[in-house]
């Protein structure tokens, strides 16, 4: 995505990816867009398969005490609506387009090191297909995700890591059978929380909470298919279509953040700054806004020679990191089973269910709720 932003603004840039094409292209992730994440593809000519494939959302479900409360966040938040449409899709998309533009890009390369981050001119080792190769740069983009090579290149002390576990983790689960809903479903249950996510026609997206480190051994398929009709159940006869599990992995869930979001000539975006819990599904979205705000920059300082936007860089990303941070930590805390060894337990159960009760009884809450999963605007 910054590779077709600054591409767009004549600023020359390479991408190098570790994995192969097919890798990324096929790798499942969340796949829920905001309004704001759509309309800067459609305006950089970015969105045609997204539009012709991709499903407008304009509520939400919450279940809980088996009951439903739908919120119908477009129409609480100005009309926006959310699009479904897997990440990997998008990111063969962007892809494609990028190669057909006549973009730069290696696949398979594995980088070994950064340098001079701090200087005028950084440097990246890396090899591929076996050659030790150099790229030197003016400035080096790390879009390369929490564990890549570009922040650990940062000498220590530079940054400040905030590292937030979680006592929670999803099963997902990817199966091959129509959806039973026509909208996303968030259940909040005793035994844990339950979603029911959307793809396609004829597959949907799963996701049941379990403790982290908890191995999918654990979790053969029909455990899955029980779970979710006990956490979804409601009592108005909605039935839950089962079918084949395509794929299934646990993710542990973190909170995290690095400030500032750059060292020298390296600038952090997306997962290598922030990793949000994925209740929410904002990962991907917080990445595109960091993209835009790199690359105008970037464009900036290498078009006009105004620096100024460039040094604001951080704070203004991190604006909206901590909001987006806040709001998925506390939509995870609203909807998942509090750990058994949670302080005053019964007195917390309680609270969030009163949450869950002042959605549906105040507009003004459920706007808020609106606001937040639709994803702002402006921040
Ligand atoms: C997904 O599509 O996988 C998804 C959607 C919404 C979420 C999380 C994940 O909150």
């Amino acid at each position: 995505m910054l590779a077709h932003l600054l591409a767009e603004q004549g600023v020359e840039c390479v991408v190098l990816e570790r994995q192969t094409r097919e890798y990324v292209e096929r790798r499942v992730r969340a796949g829920l867009l905001e309004h704001r994440t759509v309309g800067l593809l459609e305006r950089h000519g970015l969105a045609e398969r997204l539009r012709a494939r991709g499903q407008v959302h304009r509520g939400v479900e919450l279940r809980f005490a088996g009951r439903r409360l739908r919120i119908p966040y477009a129409e609480l938040y100005g009309g926006r609506h959310m699009w479904v449409y897997a990440q990997q899709e998008l990111v063969a998309d962007l892809i494609r387009l990028w190669i057909a533009r006549g973009g730069a890009i290696e696949f398979e390369a594995e980088v070994s090191g950064l340098s001079g981050l701090d200087g005028e001119r950084p440097e990246i080792r890396y090899t591929r297909a076996g050659n030790a190769e150099r790229l030197a740069c003016d400035f080096v983009a790390g879009c390369d995700g929490w564990h890549g090579p570009s922040r650990s290149a940062v000498p220590a002390g530079a940054l400040r890591l905030h590292d937030h576990r979680l006592p929670f983790a999803w099963v997902g689960v990817l199966a091959q059978v129509a959806p039973s809903t026509e909208e996303i479903i968030y259940a909040h249950h005793e035994r844990g929380f339950a979603g029911h996510m959307l793809r396609s026609d004829t597959v949907s997206r799963f996701y049941l909470q379990t403790e982290p480190d908890d191995p999918i051994e654990r979790w053969p398929d029909a455990r899955i298919w029980d779970e979710l009709q006990r956490r979804l159940a409601v009592s108005d006869g909605w039935k839950l279509r089962e079918g084949p599990v395509l794929e299934k992995s646990v993710t542990d869930m973190r909170s995290n953040v690095v400030e500032p979001m750059q060292f020298g000539r390296l600038y952090l975006a997306g997962d290598a700054a922030h990793i949000v819990p994925p209740t929410g599904a904002k990962g991907l979205n917080l990445a595109v806004s960091d993209a835009r705000v790199l690359a105008e920059a970037l464009a900036a300082r290498c078009k006009r020679g105004d620096s100024a936007p460039l040094e604001a860089y951080s704070a203004t990303c991190l604006r909206r990191v901590w909001v987006v941070q806040a709001f998925s930590l506390w939509m995870t805390w609203l909807i998942h089973r509090l750990p058994p060894d949670t302080p005053e337990l019964a007195l917390r159960t309680q609270l969030q269910r009163a949450q869950l009760e002042l959605l549906s009884h105040s507009r003004a809450a459920a706007a808020a709720f609106a606001e937040s999963y639709v994803g702002f605007e402006e921040l």
